[in-house]
């Protein structure tokens, strides 16, 4: 980016997440406040917040590039999406229909269908397809205000389809430069057809076999196991997450979202960045995840989905953690990339303020990406942000959660195509 490429975005009635430096992780009561500047502007330098300030205090127009007129809407930091499964080939609403009628997640998946129905489609279907169709969906992703996003394999579930996917999610990388992506190798999500019976040996596979190919292509910067009940056990989930570390891989676990699984522990003994899902939690995992750096991250639109129970995100965030939710974006069990309508769910369903949800889809989400400079709007950070109609106060997007309140997304300094 050229350093005269300078813009200036004035008139923004309120700035959302404004801070003179990067505010790391929030937990506890810290969630519960955003800071905020009425009447404001926000300079960019080209991929970069340069600066901001009041609009009594406005730098001249003179040196800017482009300058843009808020027209007194709300400009916030983009949404941090930290659990995703958005390449996939087909959709599975055959599958919503059989919930309709009753069938639950585990029985569909006993059933021979769930993530191997995905995994059987993906394994058929060309790595061109299967990138256009993960455009599709990043773009709107990106439509709906999220400017950092986490994508996992986990539909291949053989070398070849494992990798395929992998590859996907790093032409995806190189084309939207303007995202934050983040790719997390899944191989553990189901054990693949091939190996129906013999779990030991489909995990000794992803060990000595597809993790080595992955790191010597640098395609995963984390590794994910889906430890839960009927999946893979904490031992696998030890072996898994011990393995990837020797190649300076951390985790990100799929745990307690069947059942009390262990995954946090291990997740917690290991590193993990995060643990995901948390459907079900006790004081023990509450215990294990105080002082550790592993944020807690819930994914309420797999509750609303699939109809089980959403995580204690109220008591996680009391025993003074922090906590992220994530869109969890597959076919199965939530699809749908919408960052505003999961911060409704924190709010609607999981009884957390207005300012503590929008700060476990931005600040907390970063974490739980790793990625240092986004989620809020300070200098240095990405000018990734988006900008709203003039609103009555914060909790209205959360509240008015079909509401198209978003008039332009700004990612890295460049405006999306309306
Ligand atoms: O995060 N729980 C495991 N994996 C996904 C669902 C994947 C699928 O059903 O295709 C999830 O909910
Ligand atoms: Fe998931």
């Amino acid at each position: 980016m050229k350093s005269s490429n300078r813009l200036l975005i004035k008139n923004i009635g309120m700035l959302v997440g404004a801070y003179e430096c990067a505010p790391g992780v929030l937990r506890g009561l810290a969630m519960n406040s955003v800071p905020m500047l009425a009447d404001a502007w926000v300079a960019v330098e080209g991929d970069r917040i340069e600066g901001f300030g009041p609009m009594s205090d406005a730098p001249s127009e003179d040196g800017f590039h482009q300058v843009v007129d808020a027209c007194h809407g709300w400009l916030f930091p983009c949404f941090c999406d930290s659990h995703t499964h958005l390449v996939y080939a087909g959709s599975r609403e055959g599958e919503f229909r059989d919930k309709i009628a009753g069938m639950s997640y585990e029985e569909i998946a006993r059933r021979g269908g769930g993530i191997l129905n995905s995994s059987d489609l993906l394994n058929e279907t060309s790595e061109d397809e299967l990138f256009e169709a993960a455009s599709r969906r990043l773009r709107q992703c990106a439509a709906g205000g999220t400017g950092a996003i986490e994508i996992k394999s986990g539909y291949g579930l053989t070398v070849d389809g494992e990798l395929k996917m992998l590859r996907v999610i790093k032409r995806l990388r190189e084309v939207f430069q303007m995202l934050e992506i983040r790719a997390t190798f899944l191989g553990a999500h189901a054990v693949g057809r091939a190996y129906s019976g013999r779990q030991g040996e489909y995990v000794d596979m992803l060990i000595d076999e597809l993790l080595p190919k992955v790191a010597a292509e640098h395609l995963a910067d984390y590794v994910d196991v889906f430890c839960d009940e009927g999946f893979f056990t904490v031992e696998e989930t030890a072996r898994i997450l011990g393995a990837a570390s020797r190649f300076g891989i951390r985790g990100k676990i799929h745990a307690n979202e069947l059942a009390v699984s262990g995954g946090v522990q291990v997740g917690v003994e290991y590193g993990a960045l995060s643990v995901d899902h948390l459907e079900r939690i006790t004081d023990e995992e509450i215990v294990a995840l105080a002082g550790s750096s592993t944020m807690p991250t819930m994914l309420p639109g797999a509750s609303f989905f699939l109809g089980i129970p959403y995580g204690k995100g109220r008591q996680v965030i009391d025993a003074g953690l922090p906590l992220a939710l994530a869109s969890d974006y597959n076919p199965g069990s939530s699809p749908s990339g919408s960052m505003r309508f999961v911060a409704s769910l924190g709010c609607i369903k999981m009884k957390l303020t207005p300012e503590e949800s929008l700060n476990a889809v931005t600040v907390n989400g970063a974490a739980a990406l790793g990625v240092s400079d986004m989620g809020a709007i300070f200098p240095g950070a990405y000018a990734s942000v988006f900008i709203t109609t003039p609103l009555p106060s914060l909790a209205y997007l959360q509240y008015a959660y079909t509401e198209p309140l978003i008039t332009r997304v700004i990612l890295k300094g460049q405006s999306l195509p309306a």
